[in-house]
């Protein structure tokens, strides 16, 4: 059974180690480690017994929160993991005040741009060449959080 919660202590040396395999800037241990201490960050962990399958990182500013990153083990892809982690999110930043969601994701990525999609996000922009170690364009993306009624 999968579990959602904040990530804690423990779990960071996992976390930081995520990170070095899936992506080519990291969060290093201690980055991630800070964010504990962050009133402005939250970052929640999904987990099978004790062990993180994935995790997403946020920051919210007044009423604008931003994704810093989700990421899932390669061996747990495709079951939801992601799915549950950022819907699992998007009332906890609503309770800090946020009135939106902003998101940043290479052009190249399909996996993440189809789960941010089937999220509802949409894309409200492009920054050219924004991303390094490949340089490539950033897709800006964006969901409320206001209810529509
Ligand atoms: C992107 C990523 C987080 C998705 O994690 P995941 O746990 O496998 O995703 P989920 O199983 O929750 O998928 C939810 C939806 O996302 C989309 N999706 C996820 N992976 C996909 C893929 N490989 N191809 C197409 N769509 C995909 C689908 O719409 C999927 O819904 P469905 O299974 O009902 O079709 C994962 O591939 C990953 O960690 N990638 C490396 C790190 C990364 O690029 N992070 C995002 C940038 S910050």
């Amino acid at each position: 059974m999968l579990r959602i919660a904040p990530m804690t202590e423990a779990q960071v040396p996992r976390i930081a180690a995520l990170e070095a395999a899936n992506f080519s800037l990291p969060w290093d241990e201690a980055s991630v480690r800070l964010e504990l201490e962050n009133p402005l960050s939250l970052w929640l962990a999904a987990l099978e017994e004790d062990r993180v399958l994935g995790y997403v990182g946020s920051q919210t500013v007044f009423e604008d929160a931003d994704i810093l990153n989700v990421c899932t083990a390669p061996e747990a892809r495709r079951k939801g993991v992601a799915e549950a982690l950022m819907r699992e999110l998007e009332p906890l930043l609503v309770q800090k005040g946020a009135e939106k969601i902003t998101l940043e994701v290479r052009a190249s990525n399909e996996p993440a741009i189809a789960l941010y999609q089937k999220l509802g996000y949409q894309q409200i922009g492009l920054r050219k060449g924004y991303y390094e170690k490949p340089r490539e364009d950033a897709l800006i993306m964006q969901k409320s959080l206001l209810s529509e009624s």
